[in-house]
């Protein structure tokens, strides 16, 4: 049986206007959950989020954090600002950031730190493209991105999640197997066994994201190291949504009362 609470995080990317937002989750509004649920809006949205969901257990988070804390740095978002303003976490290196905004493990790693130091908990997103699959080189990609985006990182009293994205299944409604989510999950704790422990390790949770949807969420989430779920498209239709977090509460309910 899974130990870790699971954990859903709605990436809402370029999406909006703010209507559209406020719906995807206004039934979340003054429901208890036992499993975490967050969002992370446009970064402009996150103010008016926070407000419309202030009688909801919701957490608002970024999709990204600067790597600077503050000075001449247009248009960069620090992750003390992101604190100050009530966010509770942020995404650090989603493959759209890493393809398309030149993001590589050096500046996730800075970026990590950054947001630790605030006190703001930073979702590593890791994972092969097709090609790095089909050359079956999965683990050595998971394996750079976690040593280098991790390295020195220091997580005594710190929490911070991983999510495990591979990169062919964003968007394309093929989501990878929980079999071989699970797989890929293990490896992933193992690399973080090595590089902070097993007790550390076995605390960090590990969101797997791609396609997630109402119909394959509550399997993926059976699996013992998937402990919570990254969804993109899914999660800006309302009824789709709180599906998927339903699923994740009876899983944390499982939990609880296994206890
Ligand atoms: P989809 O759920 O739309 O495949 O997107 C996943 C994702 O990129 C979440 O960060």
């Amino acid at each position: 049986m899974n130990k870790r609470v699971p954990i859903v995080i709605a990436n809402w990317k370029l999406n909006g206007g703010i209507d559209l937002l406020c719906s995807s989750v206004a039934a979340f509004i003054g429901k208890h959950f036992s499993a975490k649920i967050a969002i992370c809006p446009p970064y402009i949205y996150m103010r008016d989020m926070l407000n419309f969901l202030q009688h909801s257990e919701i957490i608002v988070g970024t999709q990204n954090v600067s790597k600077y804390e503050s000075g001449a740095y247009t248009g960069e978002t620090s992750a003390q600002m992101i604190k100050r303003a009530g966010g509770g976490l942020c995404l650090v290196g989603h493959s759209e950031r890493r393809q398309m905004f030149h993001e590589n493990d050096p500046s996730c790693n800075i970026k990590v730190s950054r947001a630790l130091a605030s006190n703001l908990m930073p979702v590593l997103c890791v994972g092969e493209n097709l090609q790095q699959r089909e050359a079956g080189i999965t683990n050595d990609v998971l394996f750079r991105q976690l040593h280098d985006g991790l390295a020195d990182v220091d997580l005594t009293n710190k929490e911070i999640c991983v999510a495990y994205e591979p990169v062919w299944a964003i968007g394309t409604g093929q989501a990878a197997s929980p079999e071989d989510a699970q797989l890929v999950h293990e490896y992933i704790r193992s690399e973080l066994t090595i590089l902070f422990g097993k007790e550390i390790a076995e605390r960090i949770h590990i969101l797997y994201g791609g396609s997630v949807n109402k119909t394959n969420a509550y399997e993926l989430l059976s699996q013992s190291d998937i402990d919570g779920l990254l969804v993109g498209g899914a999660s800006l239709d309302p009824e789709h949504f709180m599906q998927i977090c339903l699923h994740a509460n009876t899983h944390a309910e499982n939990i609880e009362s296994s206890k």
